[in-house]
């Protein structure tokens, strides 16, 4: 038997893993927000922003999200070394790759079977996180890498201006993972014509040829002007004889303004399926940093938010990769520019965040946007009103402190919910408290119920 040799990354301190606590998310009720009334009946108000270390977070939400998420994407910071307003970008390589190396790990059991990963990424580390992912996910999971051309000229610094991010996109499982088709632009509607004025509508037509010879695609066309067509050199008529009538027959063939041209195709818009995304995304269809940053000052009035991505960056890729009411997260939040297009397109978001700016930009940015008042970004373009709402949670303290003779004991700062809660995660159950029956705290099936307390209990109690 052969033994592949394994080939994979390793840096120092790879064999370090973190030991995670699932810890519970605590609620705070003034920092939540929901809208005053109903928008639409598809108003989603059960988002959720965490305040708080991902790593932590994404182990928090791991009980009840595990499969679930439809669509993470996120924006990391990218370790250039800069130094910026809200977060430090510089940590050791072999650093940044283990704290990649832990969060990946717990994005991957979020993601839903179906579900993807999209993380936005620079020269300096992309091609080592290329191959961590690869790690993670399987070489075989890897669908594309997306060039984002985030600038509008060239870095006058560089020796060669830096043009583009890269967008490395994973699927949980290629096989089950399939993407949404674009709509078009205005430029490829206005492509669209009638010369004809067709009762269908406009179109526009493509060639009526294939490659190679086949011998039932090789029969002779004649013209509505008399003019007999043979297939070029080396091509073949694209349908059969029997499929090339009923295109005749039901006018989907054009002979040129005069009746007597090549046939060719005619593709209608009106059952015009979408486009197939492609790997290069410019800026004039997703935008750029420089519009990113216009978003911040429109939302907060000056540019309080060194790296911002485009509200219409964030639209392409949840088009492609999600549906009304899908699962989205984001636990590199940032500015919040993943909730707040979510909200504007009816998804479901999660977004963590660590920063302080998680209240200075996060909660006022999604305000504005479930109060219908950010009219900048996609609002237009999507017919967004307002509505809808999310809930503030920062993560509890660890379970366990030391006491002041060196014991574990229960942390101060837990309350008998808190504790039974807390307990629920930890052996597996779903905290759910009766209101009814005291002795049920959570279940696991329909059968098996836990109750947490801090009372001795007695032999009756147990037999009870
Ligand atoms: C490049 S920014 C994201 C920008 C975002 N895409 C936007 O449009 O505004 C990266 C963010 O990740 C946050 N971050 C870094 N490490 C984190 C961690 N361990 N837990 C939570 N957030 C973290 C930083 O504070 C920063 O806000």
């Amino acid at each position: 038997m052969t033994v592949k040799p394994k080939l994979e990354l390793t840096w120092i301190g790879k064999e370090t893993r973190p030991r995670l606590e699932p810890r519970i998310l605590i609620e705070d009720p003034t920092k939540s927000h929901h809208a005053t009334h109903r928008v639409t009946e598809d108003d989603l108000f059960d988002n959720k922003l965490i305040f708080g270390d991902n790593l932590l977070a994404l182990k928090a939400l791991e009980a009840e999200y595990a499969g679930k998420v439809k669509c993470i994407f996120i924006d990391p910071p990218y370790n250039t070394g800069s130094a910026f307003a809200h977060y430090d970008d510089g940590v050791e390589h072999s650093i940044w790759l283990g704290l990649m190396r832990d969060r990946l790990e717990l994005i991957k059991r979020l993601l839903a079977d179906d579900g993807s990963l999209w993380i936005t990424i620079d020269d300096n580390e992309c091609h080592y996180l290329k191959v961590l992912c690869d790690e993670v996910f399987g070489r075989k999971n890897f669908v594309v890498n997306v060039l984002w051309q985030k600038r509008t000229s060239p870095d006058a610094r560089l020796p060669i201006g830096d043009a583009h991010d890269h967008i490395l996109l994973y699927a949980n499982n290629r096989e089950k993972f399939s993407l949404n088709k674009l709509g078009l632009t205005d430029d490829q509607r206005n492509a669209f014509k009638n010369p004809d004025n067709d009762p269908k509508g406009p179109w526009t037509s493509t060639d009526f040829t294939a490659q190679g010879w086949r011998p039932n695609q090789m029969y002779k066309i004649t013209s509505p002007g008399g003019i007999v067509y043979e297939p070029p050199q080396s091509r073949c008529w694209a349908n059969i004889e029997s499929e090339y009538r009923r295109l005749r027959i039901e006018n989907r063939l054009w002979f040129g303004k005069d009746s007597s041209a090549r046939p060719r195709v005619k593709n209608y818009l009106s059952e015009h399926e979408g486009v197939r995304a492609w790997s290069w995304w410019t800026n004039s269809e997703v935008g750029h940093n420089q519009e990113a940053k216009k978003e911040i000052i429109e939302l907060f009035g000056a540019d309080t938010f060194d790296t911002p991505k485009p509200e219409r960056l964030l639209y392409r890729v949840l088009q492609l990769a999600t549906n009304p009411g899908d699962l989205v997260l984001d636990s590199f939040a940032g500015s919040g520019t993943t909730g707040a297009i979510a909200q504007k397109m009816g998804r479901r978001w999660i977004m963590v965040e660590l920063g302080e700016h998680c209240h200075t930009h996060i909660i006022p940015r999604i305000k504005k946007v479930i109060d219908g008042q950010d009219p900048g970004g996609i609002t237009e373009a999507v017919g967004w009103k307002g509505g809808g709402g999310f809930r503030y949670y920062k993560l509890a303290p660890s379970l366990l402190e030391k006491d002041k003779w060196g014991n574990w004991v229960i942390n101060k700062e837990y309350n008998a919910a808190m504790l039974a809660e807390a307990l629920c995660k930890l052996e597996g159950f779903t905290y759910a408290p009766s209101e009814t029956e005291y002795y049920i705290h959570g279940h696991s099936t329909e059968t098996d119920y836990i109750w947490v307390t801090t009372q001795n209990l007695g032999h009756e109690q147990l037999a009870a």
